[in-house]
């Protein structure tokens, strides 16, 4: 159920949570950090898939934050849970293919998840999956991601 008082809980979601979703936390963690509102969110990250669980972010997610002042190295990917659905107040998935996974894995009602830049632009634009691809689909990443973040901001 959606909370009424304390943090607005935001879980970022992909597919391994290697490399989107950490970079998203971290980077609407920094965001939320600038603008003195830390005490009022939870974030965290998870993925739809297990196959990475326990372990740390992709090393090109974790060097494109670091270049941009952002540490998400103490990271670890995790499975997203049933649990998660019903305690957090927004899930936003960075693709379509993430959003299908999500509904089709929702316990309960799909009202809180989004696509993460429909919710912050009001415009169904995907983030492209970078992992087979060079770093410079991480630093592209990264900058939709920051902008995306300060969008989401504004609205929460
Ligand atoms: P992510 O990228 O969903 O942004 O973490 C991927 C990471 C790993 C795999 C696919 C996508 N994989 O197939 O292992």
């Amino acid at each position: 159920m959606k909370q009424t008082d304390g943090p607005v809980s935001v879980l970022f979601v992909c597919l391994g949570n290697i490399c989107r979703s950490p970079l998203a936390e971290g980077v609407f963690r920094q965001a939320v950090r600038n603008h003195g509102c830390t005490n009022r969110f939870h974030i965290d990250s998870a993925g739809t898939g297990g196959w990475h669980s326990g372990s740390p972010p992709d090393p090109r997610s974790v060097a494109v934050a670091r270049r941009h002042g952002i540490d998400i190295s103490d990271q670890l990917c995790r499975k997203i849970t049933a649990d998660d659905f019903s305690q957090f107040d927004y899930i936003l998935g960075m693709d379509h293919d993430n959003i299908a996974n999500l509904r089709a894995a929702a316990p309960g009602n799909h009202g809180h998840i989004h696509l993460f830049l429909d919710l912050a632009f009001g415009r169904p634009v995907e983030i492209a999956d970078p992992y087979y691809g060079g770093s410079g689909g991480f630093e592209e990443a990264y900058r939709i991601i920051r902008e995306g973040s300060e969008a989401l901001l504004e609205k929460l």
